[in-house]
């Protein structure tokens, strides 16, 4: 509540224009306050001493850092919000009560809270080419994070990617930039649409029941040389403009708060310290008003061996335009390099105050000096029914059916729900941790029932009449089909879950001899077969050849009743290939662009169940 005193200071008057606020707030703050407000910490580290003492403006969670809580207990979101309250009530007891900024990577829905919605995984979302199927997937995960007291979600990864190789292809809509700048729905649905007028690249937020989006990674991350985590693009300007920094235009025409910068390079620059496209092209060229953000420990890495020579790295990045530093561990040396730097005259003071305006203007943007803490009456929206039909139409949709029947006018699918004896393998049919992928509960995820939800096995057993038979083989063997009859088999085969650099494969074949597994199952009994993985993997045309149909699932998330909805018919395939299926590793990077571009399926192909394929 304002008091008459604080309503005397511009700053804390919510009927004040922005602008004015943020430069009367500014204006009171000193250079080692401002210093502070640029620096990002790992909650971990985020101690009274940091957010009251020293005024650090943001808190992050890593992957699957979480409140401190006994081994093996989940946290609730009462526990999140508890957690980030605190840290807030010690911010606002420093010197000026700036609020922290709380920022967390919600990418398919809340997915480091145990029990919240997890919608599929960007790749499977450029399936459906269904903008505002994802907008309100935006609008259900901002009310999911913000349940938690977090304001601020690492989303959308906004990469195009061009190589399957890459670790992260699943976190990208698809390798069409056309593709992916519609699927920026999304940051209409976290932050709210901003209204006619609202001026161009200027942060919006609508209010308390949106979260605070972030368009990453700035940029050309997708088209990294063979698909290097973290490497080099290799491009003209023209290329890196058209392919790669199309979607950010999309994004700041619907007033995205912030921007990250990527890990990677652009003709061997690192865009942590590529002054000309942070800020001659996004900031000066685009005209964007929020402020860009590090990855983690991004800085470091911009010197050998990383981080040691730190404050080059604090130069260089803080000079090119970064605005906050992910730090996120060793916050002390990193405000002392700064005002260090900025006092030397080697990071000009200038900067520093754009860097702060920008955060200062997304905080007071984003209502947090008004509404600083949790709102409680949102904790029941988490891993509500109503989100996770949103994701159950969102996984039906994604599905793309690349084979059905072995004969033209035979089609194997829709199976039926009375059949006498249905065969489940493989052990992707019952693993709701591979089911999600990467960015659950986890930094990289797991196998395992790692969350609340519905696996592909659980939902045939649902989907299924009375009288039908499932037996579920893990690993099937020749013994699986000595006297038994079995009406048909579900294979259900794909990766393990991963993030980063830990997907980075050259060798993309069905991982666990998914391929004989599958070819043991189809000489015996017709078989339906259900790929659950980041990108597409190699399927050899003789094994092809043995199964009756082919659906690529994605990484679909909690809701596996979406894939029973579809394989037994109450609902046709709509999804189409956001990503080109190749036939051989060696044709990567693989195109539609390309003039040699041969397939195995398509960028845009998908069949129907009902209607008429040409
Ligand atoms: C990671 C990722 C980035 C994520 C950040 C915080 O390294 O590159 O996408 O938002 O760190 O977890």
């Amino acid at each position: 509540m304002a008091t008459s005193e604080s309503l005397s200071l511009i700053y804390k008057d919510p009927s004040q224009p922005v602008e004015a606020r943020v430069g009367d707030l500014l204006a009171r703050m000193t250079l080692r306050e401002k210093a502070a407000q640029m620096a990002q910490v790992e909650r971990c580290v985020a101690s009274r001493a940091a957010l009251a003492g020293l005024a650090v403006g943001s808190v992050l969670s890593a992957g699957g850092s979480g409140p401190p809580l006994p081994a093996g207990a989940a946290a609730s979101a009462a526990d999140w919000a508890d957690m980030v309250d605190e840290m807030q009530r010690w911010a606002l007891a420093s010197r000026l009560s700036i609020p922290i900024i709380y920022g967390a990577d919600a990418v398919h829905g809340h997915n480091n809270l145990f029990g919240a919605t997890i919608f599929p995984h960007n790749v499977g979302l450029g399936a459906t080419r269904d903008a505002e199927l994802v907008r309100k997937i935006g609008e259900a995960t901002a009310l999911e994070v913000r349940a938690t007291g977090i304001h601020w979600t690492f989303a959308p990864c906004v990469a195009v990617c061009r190589d399957p190789r890459w670790g992260r292809c699943y976190e990208c809509y698809s390798e069409d930039t056309e593709i992916v700048r519609t699927m920026t729905s999304i940051v209409s649905g976290l932050q709210g649409s901003p209204p006619p007028g609202h001026p161009p690249c200027y942060p919006f937020l609508a209010g308390r029941r949106n979260a605070i989006a972030c368009a990453k990674h700035f940029v050309g991350d997708g088209g990294t040389h063979k698909g290097k985590n973290e490497g080099n693009t290799i491009c003209s300007y023209e290329e890196l403009e058209r392919i790669h920094m199309s979607p950010y235009f999309d994004c700041l025409a619907q007033g995205v708060c912030t921007v990250m910068a990527s890990y990677t390079s652009w003709n061997g620059k690192p865009l942590h310290a590529n002054r000309f496209l942070i800020t001659d092209i996004l900031k000066d060229k685009l005209g964007f008003k929020g402020f860009v953000v590090s990855d983690w420990e991004g800085i470091d890495r911009l010197c050998h061996p990383q981080g040691s020579n730190y404050r080059y790295c604090i130069s260089a990045s803080i000079n090119a335009g970064i605005d906050m530093i992910m730090v996120p561990h060793r916050y002390g040396k990193f405000l002392e390099d700064l005002v260090f730097l900025v006092e030397s005259g080697e990071i000009p003071m200038s900067r520093i105050d754009d860097a702060v305006e920008r955060i200062l203007r997304v905080k007071f943007v984003s209502g947090l000096f008004e509404q600083p803490f949790s709102d409680r009456s949102l904790l029941s929206v988490v891993g509500c029914k109503e989100h996770r039909l949103l994701a159950q139409e969102a996984v039906r949709k994604s599905l793309v059916l690349l084979k059905n029947g072995k004969e033209p006018k035979r089609p194997f699918l829709p199976l039926k729900k009375n059949a006498k004896r249905i065969l489940v393998a493989g052990r992707h049919a019952d693993d709701i941790g591979y089911q999600c992928g990467g960015w659950t509960i986890t930094w990289y995820g797991t196998s395992g029932r790692i969350t609340i939800g519905t696996s592909i096995l659980e939902a045939i057993k649902e989907s299924i009449e009375e009288e039908t038979e499932v037996i579920f083989e893990e690993s099937p063997s020749a013994a699986t089909f000595l006297g038994k009859e079995y009406s048909c088999a579900i294979v259900v085969v794909g990766e393990v879950a991963y993030a980063e650099f830990l997907g980075d494969r050259t060798d993309l074949s069905i991982p666990f001899d998914g391929a004989d597994m599958i070819s043991l199952v189809a000489s015996n009994i017709p078989t339906l077969v259900i790929v659950i993985s980041g990108r597409p993997l190699v399927f050899e045309p003789e094994l092809l050849e043995k199964i009756d149909a082919l659906v690529a699932a994605w990484l679909p998330g909690s809701e596996g009743r979406g894939v029973a909805d579809v394989i037994f018919g109450d609902y046709d395939f709509e999804g189409v290939l956001p990503v080109s299926w190749f036939r051989s590793i060696n044709q990567l990077p693989l195109n539609a662009s390309h003039d040699s571009y041969d397939p195995l399926f398509p960028i845009g192909f998908g069949l129907k169940m009902y209607g008429e394929n040409e």
